[in-house]
């Protein structure tokens, strides 16, 4: 039996190939990482490096990345360029048009997490893509889990993110868009509903006030009419005893805390200063 022309195995050709072209992509990776860090330095990201991991990673291939990193130097929220956000050890599929989960909510997904109990009804209002309420089942396996939200997109949203953890996501405003068989029921309400003062929309990053609905952060003249709303309704739905866990401002706080009051709730401020975070907690008497 004679061997190869060139004396080489035809096995050992295609393992040296194979090495060969994992070494082309990994000189180009590296290539194309410096040149996308620097894009993003440029555009002024401030985690470029982590964030060109991140889009590195998620491109299908060299176009997508092209795609991805002009949207992103063009201001598109990272989140929505990749679809998804990382949330209290989740990932959260995040859609364009919907609010992106922000770092210091983990906060209220921890306190509604803390009062709520397997079979019992826990509801995310103001549902956005439904990030606290996924992060309440993930921790609180057992629930039965409601959400809600008045923007359809968002809607859309939560569904992807919460039907495969057997939650119900409705579409309305505010406690209307919710089943009558829960009134009365709820254990944990649970509440990032828009706050920020009408007037100080204009001073947000652009990100935000480019590629975020109005609805989703427009809270009125002082950021608490949305609040003013969900407290004077919160009895009605709530079990005796549940708890409204509901995102603020440390500002806006001791105002929110007094709506509560007014009405009828037993009130708390919890802060949280590594996340930057803020909640009122309000207790149904029972
Ligand atoms: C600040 S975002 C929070 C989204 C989500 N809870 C989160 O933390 O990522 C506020 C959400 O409230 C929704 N929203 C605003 N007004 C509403 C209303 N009257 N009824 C129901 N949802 C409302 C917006 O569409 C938006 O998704």
């Amino acid at each position: 039996m004679t061997g190869p022309a060139d004396g080489e195995d035809p096995e050992d050709r295609e393992d040296r190939e194979d090495r060969e072209d994992a070494g082309d992509r990994k000189d180009r990776l590296a290539l194309d990482r410096d040149r996308i860090v620097g894009e993003l330095r440029r555009a002024g990201c401030v985690f470029a490096e982590e964030e060109a991991d991140l889009l590195l990673a998620e491109a299908a291939d060299a176009s997508a990345l092209d795609r991805m990193l002009a949207e992103r130097v063009a201001g598109t929220p990272l989140e929505h360029v990749l679809g998804w956000t990382e949330f209290a050890g989740l990932r959260i599929l995040v859609d364009r048009g919907v609010f992106v989960p922000r770092q210091r909510t983990r906060l209220l997904a921890r306190q509604a997490a803390a009062l709520a109990r397997p079979g019992e009804i826990v509801v995310d209002l103001c549902c956005g893509s439904g990030a606290v309420g996924a992060a309440v089942a993930a921790a609180v396996p057992g629930i039965e889990l409601h959400a809600a939200d008045l923007e359809p997109a968002a809607v859309r949203n939560a569904r992807r993110n919460l039907e495969p953890l057997g939650a119900h996501v409705h579409e309305g405003d505010l406690y209307a868009a919710l089943p009558d068989a829960v009134r009365g029921r709820v254990r944990v309400l649970a509440v990032n509903a828009p706050y920020v003062p009408t007037g100080e929309i204009g001073r947000m990053p652009p990100e935000a006030r480019d590629h975020e609905p109005l609805l989703a952060l427009d809270g009125g003249g002082d950021g608490l009419d949305v609040h003013r709303r969900v407290a004077a309704e919160a009895a009605d739905w709530l079990a005796g005893g549940g708890s409204v866990v509901i995102e603020t401002s440390r500002a806006q706080a001791p105002v929110s805390a007094l709506l509560f009051e007014r009405a009828g709730l037993a009130a708390r401020i919890v802060t949280d200063d590594d996340l930057d975070a803020t909640v009122v907690v309000a207790t149904h008497p029972g």
